[in-house]
């Protein structure tokens, strides 16, 4: 069996999909080779992630991938969200084949999108936390 139960689940089922309205962040995110397309808006309130929803025109592992990326960061602060790695999502989702690998950091990339915006806007980007933004300039499709 190539795809987990919980990878399985999370495409068929999957959870906060659709977009949030007045959203304080979002960030579209796409690949060039596969042509897939993500899309996560965030509500923030006093630094919490109290909502995120997604929209994903693509393959199963990517609708999977922003289900679970999604879930991981509700409720988290936003230093804890920064700290969304693909690999933590692709761990969650006990494993993804490597080919697919780029799914996952496609959805660390759409969040880590919505997430650059709202810092930029709010004048929150320090030396500090810039590099947990340096994966949004990285080819999805590379990704091992
Ligand atoms: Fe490209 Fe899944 S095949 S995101």
């Amino acid at each position: 069996m190539q795809y987990s139960e919980k990878v399985m689940d999370h495409f068929m089922n999957p959870r906060n999909v659709g977009e949030i309205e007045n959203a304080d962040a979002s960030g579209t995110v796409g690949n060039a080779k596969c042509g897939d397309i993500m899309k996560v808006t965030l509500k923030i309130e006093n630094g919490v992630v109290v909502d995120a929803k997604f929209k994903t025109f693509g393959c199963g592992s990517a609708i999977a991938t922003s289900s679970m990326a999604t879930e991981m960061i509700k409720g988290k602060t936003l230093d804890e969200a920064l700290r969304l790695t693909n690999k933590a999502v692709a761990e969650a989702l006990d494993g993804l084949p490597p080919i697919k690998m780029h799914c996952s950091l496609l959805a660390e990339q759409a969040v880590k999108s919505a997430l650059q915006e709202y810092f930029i806007k709010n004048n929150l980007l320090t030396d500090e936390n810039r590099h947990f933004f340096d994966k949004l300039d990285e080819d999805a499709h590379d990704a091992g």
